[in-house]
């Protein structure tokens, strides 16, 4: 593996069982994601985005193949092992937010921090920086039912990027937003790449996305058909 990979995918295959037999989600896929990429897994419902996303996230396994993430080998781990490996590197940003809604923004931000044993006193400086960066700096004691669906997300994005994980995996994360906070999002997430060292990929087809990605797979089928750096 390059020094710069964070992931390294060789010979992918994913297959789910259906009925009696099996569908090939993923036939063959090779990739390498690095350091500091901001990269869109872009195509079609149902060529394979969020599988491959949820791959390289540790949240699902390969059928056939090898994964690497940051130097680990994710073949033939333990889901016990692949959620440490995740707390620990990764931070997840969902469609739909996926927050807990008894906790405060602030709570929901904190929570990484808290699974990674982070003292109280650390925690509290750690996620006031998280929360002047997504700018809900007024909203930090409020539930999630008292969020629009742009302050929601911008609270999953702290959440995610709390503790300088190595990589962010965003599923259609701008899904659900208009295209004025579709933008807002969008600006965020690219300040804190530029920010921080934290490499960021996308599943999406939301055009208001491409514009930017620095790195665009394409997906059809399954298949990777291109892979383009603007
Ligand atoms: N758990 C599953 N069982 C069976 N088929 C699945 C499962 N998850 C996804 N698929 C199928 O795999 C294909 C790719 O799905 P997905 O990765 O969700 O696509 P995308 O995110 O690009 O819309 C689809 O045809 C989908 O129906
Ligand atoms: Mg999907």
């Amino acid at each position: 593996m390059e020094k710069n990979a964070v992931i390294s995918i060789k010979n992918l295959v994913k297959k789910f069982s259906v009925g009696d037999g099996h569908f090939t989600a993923l036939k063959d896929i090779n990739l390498t994601l690095n350091k500091g990429e901001f990269t869109g897994l872009v195509g079609p419902s149902g060529s394979g985005k969020t599988t491959l996303l949820n791959i390289i996230g540790g949240l699902d396994s390969a059928s056939k193949g090898s994964v690497n993430v940051l130097q680990h080998s994710m073949d033939n781990t333990t889901h016990n092992e692949r959620a440490r490996l995740r707390r620990k590197y990764m931070g997840f940003i969902f469609q739909s937010y996926n927050l807990l809604p008894v906790y405060t923004v602030f709570e929901n931000i904190e929570l990484p921090l808290i699974l990674n044993k982070i003292v109280p006193s650390e925690r509290k400086r750690i996620v006031d920086q998280a929360i002047e960066w997504v700018g809900l700096e007024d909203k930090r004691d409020s539930r999630p039912n008292k969020l629009s669906g742009g302050e929601c997300q911008r609270t999953a994005i702290a959440r995610a990027i709390v503790h300088q994980p190595a990589m962010v995996m965003a599923d259609e994360p701008t899904a659900n937003l208009d295209a004025e906070n579709s933008h807002n999002i969008m600006k965020i997430l690219v300040n804190l790449n530029e920010e921080i060292e934290t490499s960021f990929v996308f599943a999406t087809h939301d055009e208001k996305i491409m514009g930017y990605l620095k790195r665009i797979i394409r997906l059809e089928d399954g298949k990777i058909v291109k892979d383009e750096i603007s």
